[in-house]
Formats: C-alpha cells, structure tokens, sequence
C-alpha cells in the first residue's frame, strides 16, 4: 500500500496578511514541504470568528463540532481534526495572541474536550511575531491549548518567536529564521514517528 501523505495545516492568527507571523510560518513550512509533508496555510485576516458563548451544546451533541455554525470555526475544527499536525501563528497584540486565534483555540479546545479528545498525538507548535516584548507570553498561551489537547509539541534550538516591527522586518532576524527552520524539521521528524 502507498504510504499516505502526512498534512500540516498552519494559521496565521493576523489582521496582517502576510506579515511577519506569515512570513516565520512559512519558513516552517517549507522545511516540511521539503520532507514530502503537504501544508496548507490558512490567513485569518479579515474572518470573523466568535468566541466561545459557553452554551454548552457540544458536550450534548457530542458531534465533534461546535454549535455555533454561522462562522468559519467548525470549518477550522474539521481542517484541524483531518490534519496530522497543526501550526498556529500570532503576532503579539499587548503581550498575546490576537482575538482571532484566541477564539479558534477557545473553541477547538472546548469541542475536542467534550468528544473524548479529537487532537490527541497530533503534532502542534506554536510561531509567534513580535516588535519588542510579550512575545514569550503569546507562544505561551498557544503552547497551552496544544498541551491541554493532549497533543504532542516538538522543540527548536530557541522559543519559535520572530522579531520584527513592520511587514518583512523578521526577515532580519537570522536567529527567529534559523529558530523556525529547526522547528519544521523537528516537526517533520515527530510527523514521521507518531501516527503511523
Ligand atoms: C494591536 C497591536 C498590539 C501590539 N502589541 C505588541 C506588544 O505587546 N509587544 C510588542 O512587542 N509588539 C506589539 N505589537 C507589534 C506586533 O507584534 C509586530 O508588529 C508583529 O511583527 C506583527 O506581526 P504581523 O506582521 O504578522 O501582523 C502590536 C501590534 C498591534 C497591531
């Protein structure tokens, strides 16, 4: 039997498209591609996504999905539940993630908490953009829903953040590019070992 292609889907948590957390998950992204990995990657900016209203449905109808179904979230969900492993960028807002990404990450938690874990042993890493602090915060914050998701997160030789003010600054940051490059290569090793 041919071996299936392992997928890699990646959001880009900005109001900025093609920006610089663009730009650091396409460094990562690339590493996979190049070790036969698809990828696919998702820009939020301009989406509109809810947060979580606590209404509680998906712990009754047990559907893998979120009950609210007037936005892209459930769309999200299921690219995250067919995926072997998922990438989520932020540039830091006041020391966090943006309201997009947090509200994905609300939901998604909620939805594969209340179906028994729909992301367990996935692959997940964080990418983070920054100008100046708070960048350790957000790549915390993203860290924690990969953790509490039972998914398994694989390391860089520093944390997987990139400095830069304005769109294409990161591109000066050699050590944030060498951070993601070895990132997308550690990913791609733990994609070929779990799973299977
Ligand atoms: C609303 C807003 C809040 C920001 N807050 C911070 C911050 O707390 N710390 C910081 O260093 N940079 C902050 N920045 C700068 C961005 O993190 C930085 O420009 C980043 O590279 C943007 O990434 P992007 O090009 O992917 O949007 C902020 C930018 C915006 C628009």
């Amino acid at each position: 039997m041919p071996e299936t292609k392992k997928k890699v889907i990646a959001f880009n948590g900005s109001a900025r498209k093609g920006g610089n957390t663009a730009i650091l998950l396409g460094y990562v992204l690339k590493e996979l591609e190049d070790e036969g990995i698809e990828t696919e990657l998702i820009e939020m900016s301009g989406v509109k996504i809810h947060g979580c209203t606590v209404c509680g449905k998906c712990r009754t109808n047990k559907n893998r999905r979120c009950a609210i179904t007037n936005d892209v979230g459930n769309a999200y969900i299921e690219k995250m539940e067919n995926a072997d492993g998922v990438l989520l960028g932020s540039p830091t807002y006041v020391t966090d993630v943006t309201p997009e990404i947090k509200a994905l990450i609300d939901r998604a938690c909620v939805v594969s908490k209340s179906n028994g874990g729909i992301f367990r042993r996935k692959a997940g890493a964080a990418v983070v953009a920054v100008r100046r602090a708070g960048g350790i915060h957000t790549f915390d914050t993203l860290n924690h829903f990969f953790l509490i998701t039972e998914m398994i997160v694989p390391g860089s030789s520093y944390w997987n953040i990139g400095y830069g003010m304005d769109k294409g600054d990161v591109e000066k940051d050699a050590e944030g590019i060498q951070t993601m490059k070895t990132l997308g290569k550690n990913m791609a090793w733990l994609l070929k070992k779990i799973g299977d």
